[in-house]
């Protein structure tokens, strides 16, 4: 991936994070995806009362992109200052492996960058 379009990615994982509802936790997270014809979509955690419903930044980003006809995505970036790396769920790494061949996966604290790839967080992936 060409470091500008990485950074955009950043940014958007950033900016997304600050839209996050995240009133349990506390804990806000961005996520951004970067479509195989070049698009970027940005989402946020969504947390609810009913905790088992809180919805993942990573999920949001690809649902949002999904829905908007985009189902093939070629990296994503995730971002959190809270605290901790937000290496994405088991959840969110059997969507990703969904709707990608091998993803690049940015995981940012803003601080330390950890670039890796979908196969390694999910290893034989049902698909
Ligand atoms: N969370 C994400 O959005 N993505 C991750 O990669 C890790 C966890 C959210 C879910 C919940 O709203 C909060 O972080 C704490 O778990």
């Amino acid at each position: 991936m060409k470091e500008d379009v990485k950074n955009q990615l950043i940014a958007e994982a950033k900016r997304s994070a600050e839209k996050a509802y995240c009133p349990y936790s506390g804990y806000a997270v961005g996520a951004a995806v970067l479509t195989e014809d070049g698009r970027i979509y940005g989402g946020c955690n969504i947390e609810n009362a009913s905790y088992s419903l809180t919805i993942c930044a990573e999920r949001v980003a690809i649902s949002k992109a999904v829905s908007d006809g985009a189902k093939k995505f070629t990296a994503i970036c995730i971002y959190s200052a809270g605290g901790k790396m937000p290496y994405p769920c088991g959840a969110c790494r059997q969507f990703i492996a969904e709707f990608s061949d091998d993803a690049e996966v940015i995981v940012t604290d803003g601080k330390e960058v950890c670039e890796t790839k979908s196969s390694k967080l999910l290893p034989c992936s049902f698909r």
